[in-house]
């Protein structure tokens, strides 16, 4: 299994300053630096610097020398990459003396992705292999039909949000990593958490990675949910700090490691770049991330919501045939009511709801991982009436217990 990448190239223009400057405002800045980046390429340079096979495809300009230098030099295969005659992509970037940042882009060469290149690139990859997308070239619509159609596992990073969101078809996706903003505006929810919900009634069957910032962030498929809290750094420049989590968990992925793994190490790697200047320079090797990891400090404090989401999440895994919300409201010192409104604030759904649908997603896991027999299961999960349960399984996936287990078994 390999990632390809289809995605952009920029040279980004980067100018420190003290503060993002504001309308009308006009500011000195302390100094401007040269530096590859394109969360296409800086996507494929994470993936690549995590060990990964990883193709970039796109189209570079005539000034686009140094970005081929650094993805050949990252180890990434740019055998699909176009040159064409144009001006290359580039972005500038307003970085605070907070680390924070502002970007706009010109498209240039990102924008000169033809349908002849596509197919040609595509028919190299086959069923299986990773496409990694972002909202950056042209023609990303025609990319996810002729991939879905070639059956490739899809992941994509809708970044920069605009109107070129609404072409493409999330039904034919495998994951969507998206950040808090991203979330709100595509599910239309208040709460970013709560697009979760969203995405799961919409798209059945869609894993969704939804980063929080330093809050952390929450990875959801029909089986699990896990939290991650972000790791605890002095940002001295978030630029990539996405694209860094980004390549690492789909190399994550490529390597077969569990989720709860892939989010620990996508965030330890994505944490490390924002203690760096600069986009793709930014990203560290696989090794640095295992050598560092183990000191970096969770950041625990950011993310009540969070954590409180996390509280829940374990009550109900742990206690998952026998769960109240007397119990849980007794576990989070609070009443009965309040508890209540909290779990369909932070869930978007009732208690109730909620563990029924983590008992099915449990009872979808023993399905597959356990050879107990589906009564069994039911009466772990909790259940009492079996058709009852068979009914809401069957509403959930679509099919009955033993189907199911014989289909992903
Ligand atoms: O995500 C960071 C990237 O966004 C920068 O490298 C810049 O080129 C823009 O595309």
């Amino acid at each position: 299994m390999k990632i390809l990448n289809f995605g952009s190239c920029n040279i980004d223009y980067v100018y420190s300053m003290d503060h993002i400057v504001a309308v009308g405002e006009t500011q000195m800045t302390y100094k401007m630096e040269i530096f590859p980046g394109g969360k296409g390429l800086n996507q494929s340079i994470a993936a690549a610097r995590a060990g990964v096979e990883t193709y970039h495809a796109g189209c570079v300009g005539a000034d686009g020398g140094m970005l081929l230098d650094i993805l050949k030099e990252s180890g990434v295969n740019v055998s699909c990459l176009q040159k064409v005659d144009a001006k290359n992509g580039h972005a500038i970037i307003q970085v605070s003396s907070q680390g924070e940042n502002a970007i706009f882009l010109h498209a240039g060469s990102n924008n000169m992705v033809t349908k002849e290149l596509i197919d040609s690139v595509l028919s190299q990859f086959d069923a299986g292999d990773i496409l990694l997308l972002q909202n950056e070239i042209n023609n990303v619509d025609y990319i996810i039909e002729k991939a879905y159609e070639r059956k490739l596992c899809i992941i994509l990073n809708p970044s920069p949000l605009n109107d070129e969101i609404d072409k493409m078809d999330f039904g034919k996706l495998s994951y969507l990593i998206l950040n808090e903003v991203e979330a709100t505006a595509i599910s239309g929810c208040e709460a970013p958490e709560e697009s979760l919900t969203y995405f799961k009634k919409q798209y059945p069957g869609l894993r969704v990675m939804l980063t929080l910032g330093s809050r952390g962030c929450i990875y959801m498929d029909e089986e699990n949910e896990i939290y991650q809290p972000a790791y605890r750094v002095t940002a001295v420049d978030t630029t990539a700090a996405g694209d860094t989590f980004t390549g690492y968990f789909a190399a994550g992925l490529v390597m077969g490691k569990p989720y709860a793994e892939v989010l620990k190490i996508a965030s330890a790697a994505s944490a490390i770049s924002v203690t760096r200047e600069g986009a793709a320079p930014s990203i560290p090797l696989w090794d640095e991330v295992m050598e560092k990891m183990p000191n970096l400090q969770e950041n625990t404090s950011g993310g009540k919501r969070a954590q409180q989401k996390k509280q829940i999440e374990d009550y109900i895994e742990q206690n998952i045939g026998t769960a109240t919300p007397e119990e849980l409201a007794r576990m989070l010192g609070y009443s009965v009511v309040h508890t209540g409104k909290l779990v369909k604030e932070i869930t978007g759904t009732t208690f109730s709801k909620y563990l029924q649908n983590k008992r099915c997603s449990m009872a979808a896991k023993l399905l597959v991982e356990k050879q107990m027999p589906v009564e069994e299961i039911i009466r772990t999960v909790g259940y009492e009436n079996e058709s009852f349960f068979r009914r809401i399984f069957k509403e959930k996936y679509g099919k009955n217990p033993l189907e199911y287990r014989k289909q992903r078994g």
